[in-house]
């Protein structure tokens, strides 16, 4: 958050103007939406975690099947956050910090990770079927740690210095409407 206003500040120095129609494609809920995404990824990997550690089923055979069957659902809802983040979030920071270097390199950053993690996501979940977690249960339980690892970071840093660039876009527009 120390970094944002930092770059928020040079951002105000340099004057950013960004077009018009930058408030018109603006949506206030965007971030709202992008926060329930994680909420609701956060808790169907919870309810992974809570069947692995032994709640909610009778045997191994039941929770693996209870859990193949939450896999789906992890997967829908991280493609259609993807989706939204790549169709909305980017472009729209890019356009209104397109003058300001800091920012257009922390957003190439945070674009270019995402991709990273977004190929290792798709993959893993697309091989976590009932078989692979009923005969390979160790290498399933380090993947998914790992993935809960990996996903946590990421959401994290997201709202904390991604997030609120996007957030600042009125303002700035505020900002330049009244210097211009
Ligand atoms: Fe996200």
């Amino acid at each position: 958050m120390r970094d944002f206003f930092k770059i928020f500040k040079s951002a105000e120095s340099k004057q950013i103007r960004g077009p018009a129609e930058l408030i018109d494609n603006y949506d206030p809920d965007l971030i709202h939406k992008l926060k329930a995404d994680h909420k609701e990824l956060l808790h169907v990997y919870g309810q992974i975690k809570n069947l692995l550690d032994g709640h909610g089923s009778k045997s191994p055979r039941e929770r693996n099947r209870k859990i193949s069957a939450l896999i789906p659902r992890l997967k829908t809802i991280f493609v259609d956050h993807i989706m939204l983040e790549n169709g909305r979030l980017y472009g729209q920071i890019k356009l209104a910090y397109s003058q300001d270097d800091d920012v257009i390199e922390s957003v190439h950053a945070f674009k270019s990770q995402m991709s990273a993690i977004q190929k290792k996501v798709y993959s893993l979940l697309s091989s976590w079927t009932f078989d692979f977690i009923t005969l390979s249960p160790h290498k399933f339980r380090e993947q998914f740690r790992a993935l809960g690892k990996s996903l946590g970071e990421r959401i994290n840093r997201e709202e904390a210095s991604l997030y609120p660039f996007y957030e600042e876009i009125p303002n700035l527009h505020r900002a330049n409407a009244l210097i211009g």
